[in-house]
């Protein structure tokens, strides 16, 4: 899909006024996104019991894929044989990959940090791999997403000490590699990564340094990592600030309710978290209070849908009842908590940004907040 339309333009819709929330269109090669977006996450090339069909019936704009998982498995050579990730799934919308460092970093126990790039031993046959900035985008590139994230040095955000300004400058370093070795800036994205743990003079310089770098967008790392909200609020804020106003903002690893309610406030426009689908797999349902764990006996006889205004194809079908008595034994019920948790997720946003656009985003968060902390179960 190359040609003379850029990889990414994005275009502001309106303003709140009050906070720095913000509604955008953002063009990409695949899909033209509505912003502020959540990316549901599709680690192996599928959502956990969710087909690239449901995700478009709900309108799914744009899902996420991680670099480590596919650049093993499908790989990178079967990728480019199949034309890329969209063709190899059915998925015709936009996508987004991760860089792959993070998720090693996790995940694995015997990952290392070097200049050259992040070394681990593969789960697969126990042998040392090197996954390099480079190697990270070609791998990207072989996927074909319509944004790609550089190779980051993420610590975790109860780090302190030297090590927190070494892995910001080495993530400023690592993003000039990345864009060197990107070989389809016209099709893909690059968004480089501010780090700098909860250090606000770090996170000052790292913004300065990346937003000397052309690229069409920015995401705010290392965040999420059991930090006080506090401090978690405050850096978003700090980052949004000083990121500049005509470009996505994208705040990675975040996805409780409450939380993207807070950061679309503090002007952030993209999301992504494994926490909807992971929830239901452990029998959880999202719903305006918070959530249900349905595997409670309470259920048993509730013959109510998981949540009573949801239009998801989940809550026109099931009650909580049938969902309680499937939920530990048939894998059907993880499938249909998921289909409602994306759901339920797609409509906040989807009900954010209608409220931006009508100028009533603050009446929105106060009756959002109400709901989940005030009249609580
Ligand atoms: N996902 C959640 N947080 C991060 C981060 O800091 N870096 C990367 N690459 N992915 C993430
Ligand atoms: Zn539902």
């Amino acid at each position: 899909m190359s040609g003379s339309q850029p990889a990414l333009t994005f275009k502001i819709l309106a303003e709140c006024g009050v906070s720095k929330a913000r509604t955008s269109l953002m063009a990409l090669p695949h899909h033209v996104v509505e912003t502020p977006v959540f990316m549901p996450v599709g680690t192996k090339a599928t959502l956990k019991g969710l087909l690239p069909d449901q995700l478009e019936a709900m309108d799914c704009q744009i899902m996420l894929g991680n670099t480590y998982h596919l650049g093993t498995n499908p790989g990178p050579e079967l990728l480019t044989k199949a034309g890329g990730l969209h063709k190899f799934i059915g998925w015709n919308r936009a996508l987004l990959t991760d860089s792959g460092g993070f998720q090693m970093v996790s995940l694995l126990k015997f990952a290392e940090i070097l200049e050259e790039g992040v070394t681990f031993e593969s789960p697969y046959n126990g042998s040392k791999m090197l996954l390099t900035p480079e190697e990270s985008i070609k791998i990207q590139n072989a996927i074909g997403a319509d944004i790609i994230m550089q190779l980051d040095d993420v610590v975790s955000v109860l780090t302190t000490g030297p090590r927190v300004e070494e892995a910001m400058n080495r993530t400023v370093r690592w993003v000039d590699r990345c864009l060197e070795a990107h070989g389809r800036p016209e099709e893909q994205s690059i968004f480089p990564i501010v780090q700098g743990g909860l250090d606000e003079n770090l996170r000052r310089d790292c913004v300065k340094q990346l937003t000397q770098r052309k690229v069409n967008g920015f995401a705010v790392g290392g965040l999420s990592g059991g930090e006080a909200k506090d401090d978690f609020w405050r850096v978003v804020n700090l980052c949004s600030g000083l990121l500049p106003r005509d470009k996505p903002r994208y705040c990675m690893g975040v996805g409780f309710a409450a939380d993207l309610v807070v950061c679309v406030a503090l002007g952030i426009d993209m999301f992504d978290c494994v926490f909807p689908t992971r929830t239901a797999r452990f029998g959880c349902g999202l719903v305006e209070t918070g959530q249900i764990n349905l595997k409670q006996k309470k259920y048993a006889l509730d013959f109510r849908p998981i949540q009573e205004d949801c239009e998801c194809s989940t809550c026109k079908r099931y009650t909580r009842a049938y969902l309680h008595s499937i939920v530990t034994v048939e894998t059907v019920a993880c499938h249909l908590v998921s289909v409602h948790n994306v759901f339920y997720q797609l409509r906040l946003m989807r009900d954010m940004r209608e409220s931006i656009k009508i100028q009533q985003f603050p009446q929105f968060v106060r009756k959002f907040m109400k709901n989940m902390f005030v009249d609580s179960e």
